[in-house]
Formats: C-alpha cells, sequence, structure tokens
C-alpha cells in the first residue's frame, strides 16, 4: 500500500544565502528521504518556504539598508536557485509573505482564541526611548540568564539553546544602535502551553521509540524537567502578519508561531495550483509527517507546533472553510540534526567563513556535494566539513568505488557487446553470478530499511558496501581476460555485473539523483527515474511572487522503481561516459584561502 508522506523542511529566514550547514542539516536529509519514498511509489509532499517575517529579517534589511520587501525578495530568488542547482526536489516552496499563508495563519490563530488556548496579558517588553518604539526578539542582546552566553539573543540563546524569555535578559543592548533598552508594558496575546502539557506529553511519549534520543532529550526530557510555560504569540512590529483581533491594529504574529503554520498553508497552497488535495496528508491519521529541523529549532517543532494543532481542535478547518468536525493530523518524526562546523570552527555570515551553495555549485558538481554532505551528515553529533576529506572522498570513494565500476563495466560492454547487454540466457547463470544478485537485491531491503529510519549515513554506507562486493566480483571474474578465451563466461559476468549496477544506481539514487539519472539513460531507459523541477510566478494580493516546484515523473508502467534490476538481456545502451570527477588535491589548499 502506497503511504502518504508529508516532508516538511525548516523554513529559511530570508536574511542569509544558503550554506553547507543548512543544507546538511535540513534540505538535503529531507530530498533524500522524499526521493527515497517516490521511487517507492509512495506519495510525496515536500514543502517549505521563505521565512520572511520576524526580527531576522528586519535587521538584514536594515544592515543592507533596503526595505524589508526587497530583501525577502532578493534572498527568496537565492534560495529558489540553489534548491533548483542542488537538486532539493520541493513540490512547492513558497513563502510567509502570500495571502494564504495570512489567512491560514490568522485561522489557527481565532481557533486557539475559541478553543480558550489564548488570553492576554501585559508585561514589561525591551523598549528603545532613542528609537521610540518596543524592541522585540532580536533586536535585544545580551547575557543568557541560564548560561551566561554574553551574545544570546532577547528570545533564544545560540550557546545553551534554550527558548529565552526577554525581560529576564542580563545586560541588555539594542541590536539598531547600542543603546540599552528599557522595560516599558505593553500587551500580548499568549498560548497557554501549560494547558497543553498533558497533550504534548502524550504526543512525544507515543513517538519516543521512533524519534532521535537527541530530539527526545531536548524535547520530552526538558518538559519532564522544567515543564511548559505560556509564551507571548504576538509581537509590536509593523512587518509580518496582523493580530486578526479588533484594537490590536499594528500588532504582528510572532513569528514563529506563524512560520510553523506553514507547513500546513504550504499544502493548502499547492492544492490551489496543482490537482492535489493538502486533506491527504493533512486530514489523515495514517499519513506520515516528517520535520527535517537543525537542532535549534527542536521546541518549536516537538511543542510549539503540536501544541497548535492539538490547540485547534476541528476549529481550524471550521473557521477556514465551514466543514464541521474536521482535525488536523500530528507530526510522526522530528529527526533533527545537529550542527556542521567548517574546518574546526561554527559557521558564520559575518566572518566569512563558511561555503556557501551557489558558490560551491558554480566550481562542484551537486552529486559531490550531495555525497559529501551525506557521509558526513550531522545525525548524532555536529559534524566537520574539512576540505581535504572532501576531496579524498569525492576521489577515493565516490570516483574510484562506485564511479569506476559503473564506467568501466558500461564502457567494456558498450565497446564488444555492439552496444547492447550481452544477449545471454538466464538459466546459464553461475553460482557466483545469482549469488552476486541475491546480495544486491537484498540491498532493497537493508538499505530501504535504513532509509525508512531515516539513518541516511547508514543507508548510504551500505550502498557503498555493496558496490565493493561487485567490484570484487568483477576482478575474481575478470571478463577483460576471459572475453579472449571464453566469450560465453565473459558474457555472463559482464551481465550479471550491469544488473547489479542498474540495482545500485535506483539504492544511490536518494543521494545521488543526478548521476543515477545519468546511468540510468546509460543503461538503456526512456522513462526518467525522477520529475523536473521549474520555478513559476504566482499572482498574490501581495504582489507577485515566484515559487520552486516539482512535476512528478509519469511512469507510464505504472511500476515504483524502488525494485531489483530488469535489465533485460540485449537491451541497448546508450554510448556510457563518466559519472563523477576526479579532484585536484591542490583543489583543499586553494578553497582554504578562499575562507576566512
Ligand atoms: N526560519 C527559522 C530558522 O531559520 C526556521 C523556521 S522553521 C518554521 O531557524 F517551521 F518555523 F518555519
Ligand atoms: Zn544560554
Amino acid at each position: 500500500m502506497p503511504e502518504n508522506i508529508l516532508i516538511a523542511i525548516a523554513w529559511p529566514y530570508a536574511n542569509a544565502e544558503i550554506h553547507v550547514g543548512n543544507i546538511t542539516g535540513s534540505h538535503l536529509p529531507g530530498d533524500i528521504v522524499a526521493r527515497y519514498h517516490r521511487l517507492k511509489g509512495d506519495q510525496v509532499l515536500m514543502v517549505s518556504g521563505t521565512d520572511s517575517h520576524g526580527t531576522p529579517v528586519t535587521i538584514a534589511a536594515d544592515r543592507e539598508g533596503v526595505s524589508v520587501e526587497s530583501v525577502y525578495k532578493k534572498y527568496h530568488a537565492g534560495f529558489l536557485e540553489v534548491f533548483q542547482k542542488a537538486g532539493i526536489t520541493y513540490d512547492l516552496f513558497t513563502s510567509t509573505h502570500t495571502q494564504n499563508h495570512f489567512k491560514v495563519s490568522q485561522s489557527i490563530f481565532l481557533a486557539l482564541k475559541k478553543n480558550g488556548f489564548l488570553f492576554t496579558g501585559i508585561e514589561p517588553q525591551w523598549y528603545s526611548p532613542s528609537a521610540g518604539k518596543f524592541l522585540p526578539d532580536r533586536f535585544v542582546e545580551g547575557t543568557c540568564y541560564i548560561c551566561g552566553y554574553a551574545e544570546a539573543r532577547s528570545d533564544q540563546c545560540d550557546q545553551c539553546g534554550n527558548v529565552l524569555e526577554a525581560a529576564k535578559l542580563i545586560n541588555p543592548r539594542s541590536k539598531v544602535d547600542g543603546s540599552t533598552p528599557e522595560l516599558r508594558e505593553t500587551e500580548h496575546f499568549y498560548i497557554d502551553l501549560s494547558k497543553l502539557e498533558p497533550d504534548v506529553k502524550n504526543f512525544l511519549r507515543e513517538r519516543a521509540s521512533h524519534m532521535r534520543d537527541t530530539v527526545i532529550g531536548e524535547s520530552l526530557g526538558k518538559i519532564e524537567a522544567e515543564g511548559l510555560k505560556p509564551r507571548p504569540i504576538t509581537r509590536d512590529l509593523d512587518w509580518g502578519i496582523p493580530v486578526p483581533v479588533e484594537g490590536w491594529e499594528g500588532k504582528c504574529l510572532y513569528v514563529w508561531f506563524e512560520a510553523v503554520i506553514g507547513y500546513l498553508s504550504a499544502a493548502i497552497e499547492w492544492s490551489l495550483i496543482s490537482d492535489g488535495n493538502w486533506k491527504d496528508w493533512w486530514v489523515n491519521p495514517s499519513a506520515k509527517q516528517y520535520h527535517f529541523i537543525g537542532k535549534d529549532n527542536i521546541f518549536f517543532h516537538t511543542s510549539l507546533w503540536p501544541a497548535q494543532l492539538m490547540g485547534v481542535g476541528d476549529q481550524f478547518v471550521e473557521i477556514f472553510n465551514g466543514e464541521k468536525g474536521v482535525k488536523l493530523t500530528l507530526p510522526y518524526d522530528v529527526p533533527a540534526n545537529q550542527f556542521m562546523n567548517m574546518e574546526g570552527q561554527k559557521i558564520s555570515g559575518s566572518h566569512h567563513w563558511g561555503v556557501w551553495g551557489l558558490d560551491f555549485l558554480s566550481r562542484y558538481d551537486p552529486d559531490a556535494l550531495r555525497y559529501y554532505l551525506t557521509v558526513n551528515m550531522p545525525e548524532n553529533k555536529d559534524s566537520d566539513w574539512d576540505w581535504g576529506e572532501f576531496v579524498a572522498l569525492n576521489n577515493n570513494q565516490l570516483v574510484a568505488t562506485w564511479g569506476n565500476l559503473a564506467n568501466r563495466m558500461l564502457s567494456f560492454c558498450y565497446k564488444n557487446w555492439d552496444g547492447r547487454v550481452p544477449d545471454i540466457d538466464p538459466a546459464n547463470l553461475r553460482e557466483a553470478d545469482l549469488n552476486l544478485l541475491a546480495t544486491i537485491e537484498n540491498g532493497f531491503v537493508t538499505v530501504a530499511n535504513e532509509f525508512s529510519a531515516i539513518h541516511l549515513r547508514a543507508a548510504l554506507a551500505e550502498a557503498m558496501r555493496l558496490s565493493t562486493e561487485v567490484n570484487r566480483y568483477i576482478d575474481a571474474n575478470a571478463p577483460w581476460t576471459s572475453i579472449k578465451t571464453d566469450r560465453e563466461a565473459a558474457s555472463l559476468t559482464v551481465y550479471t555485473a550491469l544488473k547489479a549496477i542498474d540495482s545500485l544506481k535506483v539504492l544511490f539514487a536518494p543521494v545521488l539523483p543526478f548521476t543515477s539519472e545519468k546511468l540510468h539513460i546509460f543503461l538503456g531507459y526512456s522513462t526518467p527515474l525522477f520529475g523536473e523541477q521549474y520555478v513559476e510566478p504566482v499572482q498574490d494580493t501581495l504582489g507577485e511572487h515566484t515559487v520552486l516546484r516539482y512535476k512528478p515523473v509519469l511512469n507510464e508502467s505504472g511500476a515504483a522503481f524502488w525494485q531489483p534490476s530488469q535489465l533485460a538481456p540485449g537491451q541497448s545502451l546508450s554510448q556510457p561516459g563518466p559519472l563523477f570527477k576526479k579532484l585536484d588535491e591542490s583543489v583543499a589548499a586553494a578553497e582554504r584561502d578562499r575562507m576566512g
């Protein structure tokens, strides 16, 4: 039975370009899992978009001396380009600055209000007398009252990872002009997370056995120790989504409160522009929703967002389109990654310490990037990008083990069997041939198990191990020797090896889609493994914007690709060529010089 899989990926703030840490942190793992399920024949919907509101974006606009609209549009355009080049196949990559997202977010707010999970309160907030306005969230920095980190933001500490109460910050200073803000009273809406705490705990306990220990520790562990407190969900800001209550003009919804709603609003937007129905993933208890995020986003996805969903009950759909008694599906897993560092130090835009996606892809191929970022994915602990290791793994594993295997067998066959798969009789296959094919066939179970459990490093390692087995088989049977004395034996070896390569192509495809697609064509197939990405303008009452979309492949035979090779004896091949590029040793030093 095909499953309905929602791949929900953290929405990047429109305040910086995408770097390799962002790619390996959330976009790439989400894409790998999406592609794996598409190959299996599941119904996949992968969504995200630009997080265009909140103080991170306003601060970037101040820094660059441009309007918030123009800063958000600039970074948004860069996101579309980098995801297209890296093959991050969003069914829809949109933005939070759309009319649809405003409406969905305001409906969620109103549903929570109707169900009694919101209350208003007057609290002291940081205010800048020099600027004459309130300074929410990142507009104020100071010392963390939990861990003592001096550069904490008033809403979150990057050192200890805690979500902070702004007024408790020590030594506050304004990010705008460095002045010392003062506390002034202001009124806000709060979400009563303490009322929802028992539900959130149950939700997490039910999922604890399949969620990562790091994520359960950061969520359930923390709630059990400290409980859940009410949080303010409105801000004194004019850039964002207006609070849909009379008398609240001039205040907006808190960026985190509305950005997580994007997972729902993007699915609805996708329904409006395609033939699909968002309810297949959102009103469907058997749909599985995965949230790919970085560790700094855990609280918002394991506590705040599920609490919002549970709090709205059946009221969101009723307010949104009048249907009664319809509840929304809850997340299934939140496989948050840790961080990737750069040559031993934290990646930093302001210190120009990092590797940026578009810059990297202007010099190297996307699959070389995807390979290294998967081998080094920070699944359970922080990892490190090392240029020397990038070159070594590219040359010793990707090129030498997998690339050469495919290339030398295809070229050898193309040349000596007239551009066709040897036309052997499968009944003549020898024991060693059958053993190899059985080993590779089993990969469709072992690799699948790792992909399903979101163990992407392990999945790739298992596919690589299987390609080593094929290399060993070829070396043992040396068809370049036997072709001179026993053409039938050489034909059986080449047929077996190509069949194994044809299967490996699929096992590698979620991680290495560009080269698997190339190989797929070399092997003589015409229906592609994957669909196409494209950028499209969308009319919106908030102004025209562009989105990234994905057109799934229409597999005529209706069969899923995730199965052992069906390669037929005698099938025509196309002219093969190399899949990967060997990199010169000097690349590492040259790239290190570019940084910093
Ligand atoms: N913009 C946030 C960040 O870059 C992530 C938001 S995820 C969302 O850390 F779901 F809330 F959108
Ligand atoms: Zn701290």
